[in-house]
This record gives structure tokens, sequence and C-alpha cells, in this order.
């Protein structure tokens, strides 16, 4: 694997993610900035975005460089049958890098191998979503004021949640403690629970989404149950709704408490939480802008040393 690409969070050591943490911060005093003068980025999502796509294309824009791609891979040569290694092969003899989002798990890996320019991961599949965790990540620093020691309670789509995923392996640096909210069908996968026992993370594990979890609770994660990840759709539609949070389940949570989601919400966070303070999921996805424009230049070896120095 190209060593500069981004695949998977656990690439990255805890002194990177401290790096990017601040690095996206600085972006946030100053988006602005012409480190990408001249390049030309990728972005090639053949699954469906809002967030992801648009915050990687404004970063670009706002670090001067341009942006090509596709939002719909039914517009591409790969509607024709082109082969995933040749539409890498041609995009790479253009750009860059390129941010690829695909439905296949290991499909970004898989990039790495035949692109001789970076890949960052937008999400392959149930498997990893690595950008979506440094954003998570900045914004659990910027809400918490640290990432050690805290309790996340993680609620929905654990099975096939990629940001679920990524977010346990990144924590695992920052002494956590993880309650699993699922029902049966959508439980965090055994190789999560394995990789937290191996790793001395402590965590619970239950159906019931109560005020007992909640009031005990600093992050919040909620997570949409994903309709496009199910072959049996009768079971999407007896799972869909288990788990929905109103504002009268907050009155007794900690003074601290932020509820993340990675959006696009459909049913899991009733809107009358929206104006509740602690409700901070249109703020996260703000924070994507930085968070991405620091992994942009890190993939690119863009050193931000003398720029922040100069900015003081
Ligand atoms: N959080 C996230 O990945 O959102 P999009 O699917 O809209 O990119």
């Amino acid at each position: 694997m190209d060593k500069r690409s981004l695949v998977s969070i656990s690439q990255l050591t805890k002194d990177e993610i401290l790096q990017l943490i601040s690095d996206a911060a600085f972006f946030e005093a100053h988006p602005n900035q012409h480190l990408l003068d001249g390049k030309v980025i990728a972005t090639l999502f053949f699954e469906p975005s809002t967030r992801t796509r648009l915050s990687f294309e404004t970063a670009v824009n706002r670090l001067g460089g341009r942006v090509i791609g596709f939002s719909d891979a039914a517009t591409t040569s790969s509607s024709k049958g082109e082969t995933l290694k040749d539409t890498i092969k041609m995009v790479s003899n253009y750009v860059d890098l390129i941010i690829m989002r695909h439905y296949l798990e290991g499909a970004a890996l898989y990039a790495t191998e035949v692109s001789p320019v970076p890949i960052i991961n937008a999400g392959d599949g149930a498997n990893q979503h690595p950008s979506q965790t440094m954003l998570d990540l900045f914004s659990i620093y910027k809400t918490q004021g640290r990432l050690d020691n805290l309790n996340i309670t993680l609620v929905g789509d654990l099975k096939y949640g990629r940001t679920v995923h990524s977010l346990i392996m990144a924590m695992y640096h920052f002494n956590p403690t993880f309650n699993f909210i699922a029902c049966d069908e959508l439980k965090m996968p055994v190789e999560y629970k394995i990789f937290c026992d191996q790793h001395g993370i402590k965590y619970t594990e239950s159906r019931d989404f109560g005020p007992e979890i909640i009031n005990n609770t600093d992050i919040l994660y909620m997570t949409r149950v994903q309709r496009e990840r199910f072959t049996d759709l009768d079971e999407y539609e007896r799972v869909k709704n288990i788990y929905t949070l109103r504002n009268a389940m907050l009155a007794d949570s900690r003074p601290n408490l932020r509820i993340l989601h990675p959006l696009p919400r459909v049913g899991e966070i009733n809107p009358d939480v929206d104006d509740n303070p602690k409700a901070y999921y249109f703020n996260q996805a703000q924070n994507g802008l930085y968070a991405r424009q620091a992994i942009i230049c890190k993939v690119l070896g863009i050193d931000l040393t003398q720029l922040k120095n100069s900015a003081k």
C-alpha cells in the first residue's frame, strides 16, 4: 500500500491523530490558504454522499486546488463495465490525489495497490471511514476539552456502521468506555469486540437505551439504520425505528453531553432535539471541512509548521 494513502484510521499513531486535530483547529481559524496551487484532486464517489464529497471539495477549493470527479458512477465508463483498476489507473494519470468512496469493503485498499498517487478512503462499504473519524475526534476534543477517559455511547446500526467501527479503532489510544446499544440484528460485530478485548477497551453491550445509559454518557453517538446495506428489506422494516432519541430523554443528562451523528439522519433523532444546546451534529459536519483540509495536507506531505508559526 502507498504509505501516503489514508485507508484506515488504524494507520495513524496517537501523535499523528493529535497533530491532525491541531491542524484542523488551525484551518478552522485560517481556512483560506494557497497550499494546493497547481494541484488537481479527484473525488470518485461510487456511492451517494452529501457531506463527505462536498466538504472534501470545499477543502480543496479553500486550499487553492482544483477538483475533478463524479458523484454518480452511472455517468462514467464503469457503467460500461470498466473495472475499478482501470478507472483508478486512468484517473491517476490526471491528478495528484484521489479521494474515493466505494460500496465494496476493501476497495480503497485495492485502489492503493494500483494507483501511483495517494488515495483517501471516503468510505468503503461497511468497513472504514477514516476522515469521518478524524472529524468526530476533532468534534469530541472541541466539546469535551480532551479525548481521554470519556464514556461514549454508540446507538443504532453497529453492524454495518463504518463510522462507529473507525471510531472504536481510533479511541483505543484514549482509554474510553463504550456502551454499544443495538438490536440483535445490528449488534457490534465480534471482530470489533475482540479488538476492544485485545486493547483493554472497556465496553458494555445492551438492547436497552434508557436514562441509566444516557445520564452517564459524555458523547452520545447516534447512527442511521442503513437501508442500503440490507439484503432482506423485511428485516430493515422490522429494525429501522427501534431507537429514536427525543429531547425529553436528555432532561437529566450530563452538562457536558454532546450528541453526535455522522448524518444523514432518518428517524433516529427527533427534530425536537435540534434546538437543545447538546445537539452537535451540524457543527460536527462543519468540523469535517477543517479535518479534511488537515488530512489532504498530511497525505500530500505539506508541512504546516512554518504557516502555523507565522500565524501565531
Ligand atoms: N457522514 C457521511 O459520510 O455523510 P455523507 O454520506 O453525506 O457523505
